[in-house]
């Protein structure tokens, strides 16, 4: 039997725009996610978040099957335009009220409640402004943290500030998959230095409201060579793994932008928009640091190939391979491995602190049988990633919890509502929730603290 060590903390994960709904609730304004939604062809089906699981009128009962779940903490997301419907000005205490009942809800279930204060549904307000080209999209972060941390900081002892800035940046101003649907690399190499920034003051600001456990959550990826043997290969790595994962994570540990990093971007305009002391700044000290992780990434030098587009700006001549093994229904790799070697490298690479396993899971064709959703694959994921995250602990790797992504099938950004992550079921017609197989199966891990003998099962 794998043991976890005492005191290891379960729990799920979700998103505010992603399960929430009630857009025009309670004062709430318009986000980058409302615009793009609406773009024609910008998201599969037409589909908008506009409806979700409308967790936002049925927090309560959601809290009840966390609870029954066993969960012991429950990441969610903060949304920023329900707080500031306008970006900057007035506090919306209305929208603050959501939060405000939210928390107590869970603490009276004893879950512990882990706010995110941006995952990815910026003001519309704000964008119109340049969004996070614009400095002060990062002082405004600041000031909208404050407005939460007056509101929730008696009874929330753990914040997130960004998720995934990765994704923000690159699909959100690169690739233009995500909102705002900018295709620009030197607007998405800004974009990262805005969020770091925001990042950085954000902690500042929370830090100096009373907060005592902060962090980042990011997506690091695990970037392997085509062949091992190869010094081209090699090459492409570091590249990839720069842009990636070194651009975030070595500002934010005191190191800087790694010089290679910011020659590459060089390449896409002088970064005028590095001020004196930022760096600083971003390096402000954290007390967790959040890895979301759902498959490694394989890259091969090839001369022609055309690289990563506005995902990876500048890195034509690298082929990123096509998932060789199994995948998930969004056509991801499917290798545990990619978990526990991130582990290891964060915890050799950037040590002192405490790492969390912020989201994991996967999505599946589930299938309704006689009511029941029998998600072997799910299981099968789960635990196979569970061991990594396991074998990484025995390695030493400073992992306090795991957190599956997600508690509920909800809006799966630019794939809309047909990639289901959930580990229970939403009907979209009925909002009827049905726990899935994999739900159970969780339950009975967080019961026994441990996963069981064989791999898979209930
Ligand atoms: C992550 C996001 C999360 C969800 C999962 C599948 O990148 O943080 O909102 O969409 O992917």
């Amino acid at each position: 039997m794998s043991q976890f060590p005492e005191g290891f903390v379960w729990g799920a994960a979700t998103a505010a725009y992603q399960i929430e709904g009630a857009v025009d609730a309670d004062g709430r304004g318009p986000s980058i996610w409302d615009t793009f939604s609406r773009t024609p062809g910008a998201v599969d089906g037409g589909h908008t978040g506009d409806h979700a699981c409308d967790h936002y009128h049925r927090y309560r009962d959601d809290v009840a099957l966390m609870a029954d779940l066993g969960l012991r903490a429950y990441r969610f997301s903060v949304a920023w335009p329900r707080v500031r419907p306008g970006g900057v000005g007035p506090t919306n205490q209305r929208g603050l009220d959501f939060y405000d009942r939210l928390v107590d809800e869970l603490r009276s279930h004893g879950i512990t409640p882990m706010p995110t204060l941006y995952h990815w549904d910026l003001p519309q307000a704000l964008e119109d402004r340049g969004g996070w080209t614009n400095r002060a999209t990062a002082e405004a972060f600041a000031e909208y943290a404050t407005a939460v941390h007056d509101r929730l900081g008696d009874r929330v002892d753990k914040w997130v500030t960004l998720n995934e800035p990765w994704c923000s940046a690159y699909l959100g101003y690169g690739s233009g998959i995500h909102a705002p649907g900018r295709t620009d690399p030197a607007a998405a190499f800004t974009a990262v230095h805005h969020l770091l920034l925001a990042h950085g003051l954000g902690t500042q600001a929370l830090r100096a409201g009373g907060a005592r456990n902060v962090g980042l959550v990011v997506n690091p990826v695990a970037v392997r060579p085509a062949d091992p043997d190869s010094a081209a290969d090699a090459e492409a790595v570091r590249l990839v793994d720069g842009l990636h994962n070194r651009i975030f994570l070595d500002p934010v540990f005191g190191n800087g932008y790694p010089p290679d990093v910011l020659a590459h971007l060089g390449r896409f305009g002088e970064p005028t928009w590095l001020a004196e002391t930022d760096e600083k700044t971003i390096a402000a000290p954290i007390d967790l640091l959040g890895v979301n992780y759902y498959n490694p990434t394989y890259v091969a030098a090839r001369p022609g190939a055309p690289g990563g587009g506005g995902t990876y700006p500048g890195t034509e001549g690298i082929e990123f391979r096509p998932a060789a093994g199994p995948t998930t229904a969004m056509g991801w790799e499917i290798d545990p491995t990619g978990l526990g070697d991130l582990l290891r490298r964060l915890h050799r690479d950037y040590p002192g602190v405490p790492l969390w396993v912020t989201e994991n899971g996967a999505a599946f064709e589930d299938r309704m049988v006689a009511g029941r959703i029998v998600d072997a694959a799910r299981i099968s994921y789960l635990d196979g990633h569970l061991r990594a995250v396991h074998g990484a602990l025995a390695d030493g790797a400073d992992v306090r919890g795991y957190l599956v992504w997600s508690l509920l099938d909800n809006f799966e950004w630019a794939w809309g509502y047909d990639k289901r992550f959930g580990l229970v079921h939403v009907d979209y017609r009925t909002q009827l929730r049905t726990p899935k197989d994999s739900a159970h199966w969780y339950r009975s891990v967080i019961a026994r603290n441990a996963l069981p003998e064989a791999g898979g099962g209930r």
